[in-house]
Order: structure tokens, then C-alpha cells, then sequence
């Protein structure tokens, strides 16, 4: 049942620090976001904010933390299209992803691109899918653990190609760039909010963007997409929400959601984000009523994907 929030108490709210709890590593694409947003949240919402990596188990204790905190408004969570992927991967998950949340709103769309050590040994998409041909049964995938965006996008690649790769897991895509860049593993797919960087230094190799539309900005302009070199049909973008747990009061819900839609509109948060490659939502989709039916959406869309590509995922 929710905690009974005093109205006074909604009057001032925030009144003490809000934590917003970020499902994977400090460093990586999913933090990169929080991080951006609450620099653009903190005046229109007001109070501090502070971020909480929960790193773990594709997102999804990061997830239940949420799920499983007090209703007051004071620890929101920050997601992305893993919420859904998860929902469809794991035969139970300790928290119901369409009722144990109240939906504040979406921020912004990631494309993901394709990535290699920077030693493995192929510069265009053609010679990696030869390499990848050559070396089956050797091919080490990095990405943030079953439920995450990089390992969806892993999953995806993996059916694509009928090639079973072995996968390695990380708290979150900032570590596995780390090993990628190390050359302890040799691909992976992540999204612009972290590869980006990498890519215009020339750190890692860089193949594909996942997407139907190639970028437009710097290095990543020159990569085709997936669908154009052969891996028909394929595209994944990574959207990202906010969430609370159950029962928080609507007047909280509100008002997060309407320093939400001010922050959207912050020109340094739009600047930061669009040089990443992220696209932010659009005013009229950020609805709280919007978001979930986006994911609910995104659930049933997701499902028969996983089930149809169910022996690579883990
Ligand atoms: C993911 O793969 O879901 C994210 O890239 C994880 C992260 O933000 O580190």
C-alpha cells in the first residue's frame, strides 16, 4: 500500500535529496544520461539529486531496488529498453516491470554501435564478417549482463548471423569498454553515449550502427548501418526512461514529470546528448501514460524477438 505522504509535505517536495538509482556502472551510457539529465532536472525540480550506481544482473537489481523503495518520491530510477528486455528474458524477475512502477516520463533515444578490440584484425563490416565466419566458436561478445541493451543488441547480431558467440558479462558497457580496449574480448555493442569518444580517438575499431539511419556527426558518419552490409532489417535504438516506485503520490508524479519536460528542452542538455548521437523525445510523447504504453509495447515486441533468438540468450 503507499506510504501516506502528508500534503504539506507535497507542497515542499522535493524537501531532502532525490536519488536517481542508475541500473549499471558509474562511466557508461546509461550513467552518461543521468548524469546530463540531472544537471538539467536540478533547477526545475529543484533540491539535489544524486546518482546511485546499482550495478548487477542486466539492470534488473538496480530495477528492484526501486521497485522496493519507499513511495515518496525520493528514489527514482533511470532505465532503458532493458526494463523490456528483461521483462521477456528472465522466467521470473523479483519485481513486476508494468506494476510495480509508476512511469515519469521518457527522455531520449541511443543509437548502438558495433565495435572490435582495437587489434582484432578487420577494419570494414566485410571483413569483420569474415572474421566473425572464420573464428566461430572463438568469439568473445562483451556486454552489461542478460537484460541490458548490449546484450540484446548481442542477442539480436548472434540470430542475425546464426553464429553462437561466448558472451562475457560486466556490471555495465564502462568496464566492458575497458576489456575491449584491453583486447580481453573482441567485440561489442554499445550505445554512442559511450563508444562515441572511442571511436572519433580512434581507440576501438568501429563497424556498424545498429539503427536503419546512419549518424550524421564526426567518425560515426562514416559507418554503415548494419541492414546496409548484409544484416538485413536489423535496428535497435536504445530509449530511456524515468521511474518510481508503485504508489508514489500522483502530485509527485507530476511535478517530476513536468521538470522532466523543462529539462528535454535545456539547450546544454540537448547540445551534450546530440553530440553523443542521442535524439531527445519529442514534448508530445512524454505523457507518464505514454511511457508505459511505450513499454508495454516494447514488452510484446520484444517477446517473440528473444523467444525466436531464445539459444543465444544465455
Ligand atoms: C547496457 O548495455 O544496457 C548499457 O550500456 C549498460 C550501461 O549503461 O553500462
Amino acid at each position: 500500500a503507499a506510504a501516506a505522504v502528508s500534503l504539506p509535505a507535497l507542497a515542499q517536495y522535493p524537501e531532502k535529496p532525490i536519488t536517481i538509482v542508475v541500473p549499471f556502472a558509474a562511466g557508461g551510457p546509461t550513467d552518461k544520461v543521468a548524469r546530463d539529465l540531472a544537471e538539467a532536472l536540478r533547477k526545475p525540480l529543484g533540491g539535489t539529486l544524486i546518482i546511485e550506481n546499482v550495478g548487477g544482473v542486466g539492470g534488473t537489481l538496480g530495477a528492484n531496488k526501486v521497485a522496493k523503495a519507499a513511495p515518496d518520491g525520493y528514489t527514482l530510477l533511470l532505465h532503458h529498453i532493458g526494463i523490456a528486455s528483461a521483462a521477456a528474458l528472465y522466467r521470473s524477475l523479483p519485481y513486476k516491470t508494468l506494476d510495480d512502477f509508476e512511469y515519469l516520463g521518457m527522455i531520449n533515444e541511443v543509437p548502438m554501435t558495433l565495435i572490435g578490440r582495437p587489434n582484432l584484425p578487420a577494419t570494414s563490416y566485410a571483413d569483420l564478417a569474415k572474421w566473425l565466419e572464420s573464428n566461430k566458436g572463438n568469439i568473445n561478445l562483451a556486454h552489461a549482463g542478460v537484460g541490458s541493451a548490449s546484450h540484446l543488441c548481442g542477442l539480436m547480431y548472434q540470430a542475425a548471423l546464426k553464429i553462437d558467440m561466448t558472451t562475457v558479462p560486466y556490471k555495465g558497457t564502462a568496464p566492458a569498454m575497458n576489456d575491449l580496449l584491453g583486447g580481453q574480448v573482441d567485440i561489442m555493442c554499445d550505445q554512442t553515449t559511450n563508444t562515441t569518444g572511442q571511436i572519433e580517438a580512434g581507440k576501438v575499431k568501429a563497424y556498424a550502427v545498429m539503427s536503419s539511419k546512419r549518424l550524421t556527426s564526426g567518425a560515426l558518419a562514416k559507418l554503415p548501418t548494419a541492414d546496409e552490409s548484409g544484416v538485413k532489417g536489423f535496428n535497435l535504438a536504445v530509449w530511456h526512461g524515468l521511474y518510481a516506485p508503485k504508489g508514489t503520490p500522483k502530485a509527485v508524479i507530476d511535478k517530476v514529470n513536468t521538470a522532466l519536460r523543462t529539462a528535454l528542452k535545456d539547450a546544454d542538455f540537448h547540445k551534450r546528448q546530440e553530440a553523443l548521437g542521442a535524439v531527445i523525445i519529442a514534448d508530445a510523447r512524454l505523457a507518464p501514460a505514454e511511457h508505459k504504453k511505450f513499454v508495454e509495447a516494447e514488452i510484446a515486441k520484444l517477446t517473440p524477438v528473444i523467444k525466436a533468438a531464445g539459444q543465444y540468450a544465455d
